[in-house]
This record gives structure tokens, sequence and C-alpha cells, in this order.
């Protein structure tokens, strides 16, 4: 049975790669919402409709787990998920708490950037409020980097200049990690490597997740200890054209995202 993968777009593809590292006996697929994505700018009510569909699919491949590689879906879906389903589901969470503690002797902040929509959810502003308790958190929205990143515009001139308009009033000095509170913004890692000063530590969350995943499949006896793991792709709008641009992103992804 293979582990399946989900996101609005091509963003998933950085948990994916992670899992792929670290699990390569396994079967995979990859689903993508083509019809709606992005996510994070949408309403609440639309992406628990979208991920609903897209889940009953999924759940139709007999897949032996689900990882909702995409923070705004996780936000908005994954407890009603786990009410309908008997497989294990994990989901993305920012990873603030281990930047917290990178940060905890330099005194230096911690930014977050994530979709409007994960930012506003209950899931993030509860883990911010439980384990912030001397407020050295700040959530910078980036509502447009998910299309940018659908269009494969990861670098150059014109994304520079979006990032600095962004960061242009935080005091970068300040800070000492940014976390990448979107599947979509690992994409930018090399990008940003260039734009943020050196002592800023970016991280994300695929780590996170893909250990979860492991140790839920290892609890149920279901890894795969041998054999070549293969990876199958799948999109709602049932879209060659995006089948291969998902083949071209884990390639893209190699690249700048690493
Ligand atoms: C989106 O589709 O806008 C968001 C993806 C994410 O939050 O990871």
């Amino acid at each position: 049975m293979r582990i399946a993968f989900f996101d609005s777009g091509i963003g998933g593809i950085s948990v994916l790669h992670e899992a792929m590292k670290q699990l390569p006996h396994e079967d995979f697929l990859y689903f993508a919402d083509t019809l709606h994505v992005p996510y994070g700018t949408k309403s609440k009510e639309e992406v628990l409709t979208f991920v609903k569909e897209c889940v009953e699919t999924i759940h139709k491949e007999e897949v032996k787990a689900l990882v909702i590689a995409c923070n705004t879906a996780t936000s908005i879906a994954i407890t009603e998920l786990r009410k309908l389903y008997d497989m294990p589901i994990i989901g993305m969470e920012p990873a603030v708490k281990p930047a917290l503690e990178m940060n905890r002797s330099s005194g230096k902040r911690v930014l977050v950037f994530a979709t409007p929509l994960t930012l506003k959810e209950s899931k993030y502003r509860d883990l911010v409020s439980r384990i912030d308790d001397t407020g050295m958190v700040d959530s910078l929205p980036l509502p447009e980097l998910v299309e940018y990143c659908e269009q494969f515009q990861v670098e150059g001139q014109s994304i520079v200049a979006y990032f600095q308009a962004k960061l242009s009033e935080y005091d970068l000095s300040s800070y000492g990690t940014v976390v990448l509170g979107c599947t979509h913004y690992p994409f930018y890692r090399r990008i940003l490597r260039t734009i943020l000063p050196g002592h800023i530590q970016i991280v994300d969350g695929s780590a996170g997740t893909v250990n979860r995943l492991i140790q839920l499949l290892e609890h149920r006896s279901q890894l795969r200890g041998e054999g070549r793991g293969d990876l199958k792709f799948m999109c709602s709008s049932h879209d060659e054209a995006y089948i291969q641009k998902l083949e071209r992103a884990l390639h893209l992804f190699q690249e700048v995202g690493v």
C-alpha cells in the first residue's frame, strides 16, 4: 500500500522530498487539488469542502497513511478528517517550537511566514499562545507566494523585490529564525538565503512531519524495509500537463529547496 501526500498544488513536494529521502523503499501517491489551488486566500468553509472531496478520492486508492502536506489544509480540516477515516493522518505544524528553542540563549525573535488563512486559524494562534510566553514570535502573511510558486517563479529579480518589500518594515538584526509555515515556501529557501542576513536560520516542518509518519507506521509494523519505492501523481483536474508539472516540481525542489 502507498503512503499518500496531499496538497493544494506543488507545495507538498517539499515534504514528499523529505519522505522519499528517509523512506526509500516506500511507494508514494501525491495528490494535488489543481481545481482549487491556492487555498490560503480562500474561506475556511471552501477549503474544508475541497479537502474532504480530495481525501475521499485518495481514500479509494487504499493508502496506508495520509500526510496533509499543506499547512492551510491541516489547520482547517485535520480534526474532521481524523474523525472520518481510520488510517493514520499526519498534518503540518509550523516549526515555531524548535525555532523558539534555537533562540532561547541569544534572545533573538522568530518570524513566521504563512498564508493568511493559516495565520488566522485557531490552530496556529493556540500553538503560539501556548509556547510563546515571552512574546518573541511575529507572523508575516505572504498571500501571493503560493501562486508565484505554482508558476515556478521561485527566483529572479521580481521575487527578490517581493521579499524586500514584505520585509522592509522589519529590523532583521533582531530575528534569529524564519519559519516557513507553508509547504510551498521551502521552494524559496535558496533565494531567501541570499536575501536574509547570514545569522538567520531558516526552518520548516517537513522533517517533524516525516518523523511522525515514521513513528506511526513503525508502531503499526507497516514500514517497508526493502525494495525500490515508486511514486504516482494524481490531481483533481485529471490534467496530464499538471502531472508533468509535479514531476518537474520535484526536480526544481532538489535545486532550490534543499
Ligand atoms: C495554499 O494552497 O494557499 C497553501 C498551502 C499551504 O499552506 O501549505
